[in-house]
Parts: structure tokens; sequence; C-alpha cells
């Protein structure tokens, strides 16, 4: 019994949750949120770690799900390949059918940056016309107000500048921030407090223990925010445990994970 039932957790791992996509749907509450942007949904996917032939179904039902979802935004905090910059058009071709109302925001991951091919990584994003943000933000009109979406570099050996990332937003203006690595909330909220900051890299830690939910492996910049919903004063995180997987691809107990969130400026009466 023993061993046919490591064998069933062992063929789960491999074979069948790499490939079982997951929707985590979460309501934040923002302060200083203004309340025209109540409800502002925004969808979240990161860490693809793309390899075309065993992730392309995956990616593609997950843009259509979330195109299905009707987001206002989509966030893509990093980390989109492993090793080979040749898997990132394939992926954009999949990436760029996403359609939601007020548009499509990419940032560095540390594995994309590690490539050192950072100016062959932005044409694809040209390419694609997919917003690819390096210490820079973009400011939106939605619904009357201004939001800014704003991303750093990759922290892990990138060169992530925050006071350049946020210089110029008025201190009343919402600000969504993509941060690869999750651990630089404290850092990044040191600046000035950020409405949400969406993050990936830890993959939920990718192999949990069930019931528990105990991710005994962890990575370095993402060891105290692993996944899920957090706050810090006035700033709130969300942390997706990602799509793909790196090393092997194996995951357990932490399915791939399109976040959808719905973002509240007060709490429901
Ligand atoms: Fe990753």
């Amino acid at each position: 019994m023993l061993f046919g039932g490591a064998a069933a957790c062992a063929a789960d791992a491999f074979w069948i949750e790499p490939g079982r996509l997951s929707v985590s749907r979460e309501s934040i509450l923002c302060p200083r949120l203004p309340a025209a942007l109540d409800g502002l949904r925004v969808g979240v996917m990161a860490d693809f770690h793309f390899k075309p032939d065993q992730d392309g179904p995956l990616v593609k039902a997950a843009v259509e799900r979330l195109n299905l979802e009707k987001p206002d935004l989509v966030a893509l905090p990093g980390d989109f390949i492993d090793a080979d910059p040749a898997v990132l058009d394939p992926l954009l071709d999949l990436l760029k059918h996403l359609a939601p109302a007020h548009g499509v925001f990419a940032s560095m991951g540390n594995h994309d940056g590690w490539t050192g091919k950072a100016s062959l990584i932005r044409k694809g994003f040209e390419k694609a016309g997919i917003p690819l943000l390096v210490n820079r933000h973009s400011a939106l009109r939605i619904r009357g107000e201004t939001l800014a979406i704003a991303a750093t570099d990759h922290i892990w050996l990138g060169k992530p500048d925050p006071a350049k990332t946020l210089r110029g937003i008025r201190p009343q203006t919402p600000v969504i921030a993509l941060v690869h690595e999750p651990d630089y909330f404290d850092d990044l909220t040191r600046h000035r407090p950020v409405q949400l900051q969406l993050s990936g890299h830890t993959h939920g830690g990718q192999c949990r223990v069930p019931v528990l939910g105990y991710a005994p492996a962890k990575v370095k910049l993402g060891e105290k925010y692993i996944h899920g919903c957090y706050e810090r004063g006035d700033s709130r995180l969300f942390v997706t445990r990602g799509m793909g997987t790196t090393g092997l691809r194996v995951r357990f107990a932490c399915p791939p994970e399109i976040g959808l969130l719905t973002l509240r400026s007060a709490e429901p009466a």
C-alpha cells in the first residue's frame, strides 16, 4: 500500500500536476485606493520557465481562461524563460492574445535577466506589443482616475532602481508594482507605500506538504513571502505560485496558478 501511495504521488507530481491549471481568486483591500477603482480586477501570471513542447497547452488554456474572466489588467511579473532566450518568441505568440480592457504589463525575472540578453528580450516584447517595464512606470486613466503601473528590474543580480521606477508618480496616485522577487516588498515600500505589489519567483515552493501547506524548498529573495496575500503598513502584496517549473518539472500540492485579484477601496458592508 505504501509503495502504491508513493507511486500515485510521484505520478501526480511529475505527470499531472505541472499541467493542471488552477485559478485563485482574492479580494484585496487596498488602503487609499480611490473609490472609482473599487472592484478593479487584475489577472496575474508569472514564472513560465517556458518549455514549448510541454507547457504550450497549459499557457494557451491560461490565456483563454483569463480572457473569459475579462480582467481590467494583466500583470506578468517575470521569469518567462528558464535559460534559453529562443523560447521567448513562442511564449509571446501565446501571451499576445491576452486582451484585458486596460493592457498587459510585464517585468523582468531573474532567469530572464541572467541570460544577459536584455535587448533581445526587450525586442521580443516590443514585437508582441506587450510593455516590458524595467525601472519605470506607465500611467493609465481608468474610470477617471490615474493608476500607475510600475516595475523594477529583477532584484537577484539585476539593477533595481526603485527611486527611478517611482519618480514622478504623484503622492495620491495609486500604484501597482511588479517586482519579480517578493521579499523586495520591504525595500520597495520604504520608498513609498504601494497599493499592491505583484510578485512570483517562489513557485509557491513548487512542492508543498498537503494539508499543512508547508513549502520546504526556499529560494533566495523568496523566503519571507512565499504565496498569497500579505500586508505591510498601507501596502499589499500578492505572490503567485506561477505557471511553470524550474529544475525538475515537478509540482506537488502546488499547481500552476492564475491569480485573479479584485481590488477593494473599502471593506464590503
Ligand atoms: Fe521562477
